[in-house]
This record gives C-alpha cells, sequence and structure tokens, in this order.
C-alpha cells in the first residue's frame, strides 16, 4: 500500500531526541490505532519505507522491529509486513467479525470526523470541533417549555409518528422558511436526525456507486464522507472568492453529475458567502441543465454583519434546489434535529429510506423544537448569540493579527464559525498540528477538507466554542508553535546536509 498519502519526511523532528526508527513507527502506530491502517494492509518493504522518509535502511528496519514487538505488524518471510490484527478485546472473540463485515471504503477522513468531536486530552484546547458553546445553549428556556407544558401533551404524541416528522414542527420549519423567502409548505418537509442524515438519506436515494457528483474544494468532512461511501466520483470546485462557474458548466457537460452539493453562506471551512449576482448566474446555470442542487445551510442564522443574499433555495425557479436546514449550530447538537426542504415526491422517497434507519426522529427534541419555534424563543436567542460570537470573531482576530501575523494569513469571516487560516512559511498544516499538540492546542489540518491530495498550508480554527480568554490564550499557544516551527527551519536551513550510509 502507498502510504505516502498519509505521512512524510515533513513530520519526522531531526532535532527531536527521540531516535528517528521510534518517530516512523509511532506515525505508523498511529495510523493502525486509528484503521487508517486496517488490519492486513501490507506495508511498504523496508527500502521504500527508507526512500520515505529518507532514512537508512537500517532506520526502516528498526521501525519495523518495533512495531513487530508492539504486536502491530508482522512479518511474512519472503512477502513483506503486514498490519495486525486488532490486539483488543474482540479478538479475544471466536467470532471473525472483520470477515463478516461488509465492504467498507477505506479512507483515511472515516476516523477523522469521530476525532474531531472525541473530547480533547485534558489542558488542550480544541479549536477542531464546529461547535456552539454550551454555556450558551438555551437549557433554560428549554427546561421552561418542558415543565410548562409536559402536562399538556396527548401522550400519543410520544409514542410513533409519521417517518417525515412531527407535523406541528414541519409547520413551523415551513412557516420559518417562509418568512426567509423560501416557499415551504409542511408537504415539503422532513425532519432529519441532524443534517448529515440528510446527506446520507440523498446518497441513499440519488447515488450509485460511479455517479459523480460536484463539490466545493475545501468543503464539510461529513458530506466529503457520505459521497465518497456512497461510490461517487467527486469533481472539485476550487472554493475560492467567486466560484468558477465556467468549470461547472463544464463538468455538467462533460459528466452529467448527479448533484451539486454546496455550502453558500459562512462555508464550512473558508466562511466565504456567494454573493446575489453568483447566486443568480449559478441558478440560471443549473435550470438550463436540469441540475440538482444540495445547499447546505447550517450558519446562514449567525450573521455579525450585513444580511447575506438569499439562500440559492429561494431562487430555486425550476424545482431542483434541496435546501437542508439544522438546530445544531444554532441551539445545541445533541438535540440531533434537522431539516430538509424539498419537493413532496422526493420528501416521499428519502422517507421511505429513513424508516429503515429510525422509524423517525426523536418526538422530544421535535416536540421541545417547535415551541422553542412557535413561541419566538429563537429570535431572543439569536440576538444573543450573535452578539456574543462577533466579540469572540473580533477578539480572535485581532490576536491573530498581532501574535500570527508573520506566520499566518487569514480571512476573517462575516458570519459562521470558522476563521480559516494558510501558512506563510515552509511546513504543512499537519507538521504545525503536530507540534501545537505539544503546546496544548488542536485544530483541523486543511487536508482533511479535500479529496484530493493539496499542500496542506491551510487549516480551520473554530472561533465560537470557547469564551474571549480562552481565545486569547490559544492563540499565544499557536503563536508559541509558529515561532518554534520557523525557529525550527531555519536552524535545519543551516545545517549541512546529511549523507546517509549505503548498505
Ligand atoms: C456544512 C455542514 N453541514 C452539516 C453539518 C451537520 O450538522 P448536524 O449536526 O445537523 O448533523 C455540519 C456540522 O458541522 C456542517 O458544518
Amino acid at each position: 500500500m502507498d502510504i505516502s498519502k498519509y505521512m512524510n519526511r515533513a513530520e519526522l523532528d531531526t532535532l527531536d531526541k527521540q531516535p528517528l526508527y521510534l518517530q516512523i513507527a509511532l506515525l505508523i502506530a498511529d495510523k493502525i490505532q486509528k484503521q487508517i491502517l486496517p488490519s492486513g494492509t501490507k506495508l511498504p518493504p523496508e527500502r521504500e519505507l527508507a526512500n520515505l522518509f529518507a532514512v537508512s535502511r537500517t532506520t526502516a528496519i528498526n521501525a519495523y522491529r518495533k512495531l513487530e514487538q508492539q504486536g502491530l505488524v508482522w512479518t511474512k518471510v519472503g512477502s513483506g509486513t503486514y498490519v495486525a490484527q486488532a490486539h483488543d478485546v474482540e479478538s479475544l472473540s471466536e467470532v471473525p467479525w472483520p470477515q463478516l463485515f461488509t465492504a467498507y471504503p477505506q479512507n483515511p477522513l472515516a476516523s477523522i470526523l469521530r476525532d474531531i468531536v472525541s473530547t480533547p486530552a485534558r489542558g488542550t484546547i480544541s479549536l477542531a470541533a464546529g461547535m456552539p458553546d454550551p454555556a450558551l445553549y438555551p437549557l433554560e428556556t428549554f427546561t421552561e417549555l418542558f415543565n410548562h407544558n409536559i402536562g399538556r401533551v396527548a401522550p400519543a404524541d410520544f409514542g410513533h409518528i409519521p417517518v417525515e416528522g412531527y407535523n406541528p414542527l414541519r409547520r413551523a420549519i415551513a412557516t420559518m422558511l417562509s418568512e426567509k423567502g423560501i416557499p415551504a409548505l409542511t408537504e415539503n418537509i422532513l425532519t432529519l436526525s441532524g443534517s448529515q442524515q440528510g446527506l446520507y438519506l440523498l446518497s441513499k436515494v440519488l447515488l450509485e456507486p460511479g455517479d459523480y457528483v460536484v463539490m466545493e474544494a475545501p468543503t464539510f468532512i461529513g458530506a466529503i464522507q457520505v459521497f465518497q461511501a456512497a461510490g461517487a466520483r467527486v469533481l472539485s470546485l476550487p472554493c475560492s472568492e467567486k466560484l468558477s462557474l465556467e468549470l461547472l458548466e463544464d463538468f455538467l457537460i462533460r459528466y452529467r453529475p448527479k448533484l451539486l452539493y454546496i455550502i453558500p453562506t459562512y462555508q464550512n471551512p473558508t466562511g466565504r458567502v456567494m454573493s446575489a449576482q453568483e447566486r443568480q448566474d449559478l441558478i440560471k446555470l443549473a435550470k438550463r441543465h436540469r441540475l440538482v442542487i444540495v445547499e447546505d445551510d447550517p450558519y446562514s442564522d449567525l450573521c455579525y454583519g450585513e444580511q447575506p443574499p438569499q439562500a440559492l433555495k429561494a431562487l430555486d425557479s425550476y424545482g431542483g434546489v434541496v435546501y437542508l436546514g439544522t438546530f445544531s449550530k444554532i441551539l445545541f447538537p445533541g438535540l440531533r434535529t434537522g431539516y430538509l426542504a424539498g419537493p413532496p415526491i422526493l420528501i416521499n422517497r428519502l422517507a421511505l429510506e429513513k424508516q429503515f434507519i429510525d422509524l423517525h426522529t426523536n418526538n422530544i427534541a421535535q416536540w421541545l423544537v417547535t415551541m422553542f419555534l412557535n413561541e419566538g424563543k429563537l429570535a431572543e436567542h439569536l440576538t444573543a448569540v450573535r452578539r456574543e460570537y462577533k466579540k469572540r470573531r473580533d477578539t480572535m482576530a485581532k490576536a491573530l493579527q498581532r501574535s500570527c501575523a508573520n506566520d499566518l494569513e487569514f480571512t476573517v469571516p462575516e458570519g459562521g464559525f470558522y476563521f480559516w487560516c494558510k501558512l506563510k512559511h515552509a511546513g504543512t498544516s499537519q507538521r504545525v498540528l503536530q507540534e501545537a499538540a505539544k503546546n496544548r492546542i488542536s485544530f483541523v489540518p486543511g487536508a482533511a477538507f479535500h479529496t484530493a491530495p493539496t499542500l496542506d498550508k491551510e487549516f480551520r480554527l473554530c472561533f465560537t466554542t470557547h469564551n474571549e480568554a480562552v481565545l486569547l490564550e490559544s492563540v499565544q499557544r499557536l503563536a508559541k508553535t509558529l515561532t518554534q516551527i520557523t525557529k525550527k527551519n531555519k536552524d535545519n536551513e543551516a545545517m549541512p546536509c546529511s549523507v546517509w550510509p549505503i548498505i
């Protein structure tokens, strides 16, 4: 297997006291533990491993020996080195689980999303997950709504309900969308267990293996994973300041993609907003080609300045835009309540598919969100979180400018959750991430948001999860990391080239 996609020489620290063979063994062990290199994977021969890391063959052999001692790899004489079966409780089972599993597309991204939402090590400030601040979750309001209304609810409302969702919530969402210029009736709405589920359902009902989908590059990791797991081939549309409609048209003519997935407002991860003109031009082009557009819109309510232009769905004159929304970013992610707006024929087909996974979305969450919307609590809550997040964005922007501007370029987002940063110096964001871990700060490296290999100069920082004091501390830690890397780069330039023995 070509492991150069997952690790390379840049990740070794030649100034570190830890010998190189150990550093290589640790890198490989990490990928094995994350199942990026699953059991049974054939690892490169020693000579190739040595070339990959620009080390001697002895170093490569020692790295494999170390992994072998740890039981992570095994060597078959005359054949090569393989990743061993997992050495955990499951290996005690007599059932050969791995042989029973259906084919799973091996994708290094698969574990990234899980890692992002997993709890960071103690003392580490994580700017990785795209999460609202738990201190701002409107839990008091939810408690009041619950206590006040639980006695009045018909018990049947907590039994099974239609797969399409709790009708009062579908109605409330249709009203909310209509107020934003997106004409919708109850029958156009499917409630979801998070908008991630909407992406999954769309992939199930629209995509066959080998189908093409167009996605911005970079884009939301969860969408990449779902479409790739469906066997789709991704056509990348660079997410630069202005979307290239010429390139999109070229894709439409050459490949007839099944859909375009796009985040027009406060894009994840870049924060970009499509202008009103771009939106109109895109709709015109899509209408001509009858292109299905999946518009993912989790962030548009979180604007810190001018209102963004209307959603693509509001301009949809040909019935081809499918709109995804969620309460995860504006209320809290554990609600697992999102929604999809589309034509009834699509809602019906998606509901048939949804019943296979969860019958319907959790009633209690849907009931609570309905009251939250119907009692006008959302507008109040949005005003409060917008004010707070705007302060955090400005504080962090100033701190980044003050302490990191020599090493980083970044854009100040008009809304949403993220700073998208670009390294000015030599080195990759993966390298910065590794060093940053030593200074107890984490974020998501840019490569995670791409389907194709990139220069890996970019990374995403979420500024909404922590208060201003923690954000300031996080920027200090980042600045320290960047200074350390710049110093190491300079020292390395000054060192004479090493000569490797040929054996
Ligand atoms: C662009 C985008 N779409 C969808 C989601 C998933 O949201 P949910 O929690 O509703 O599944 C996210 C979450 O990060 C996101 O950024």
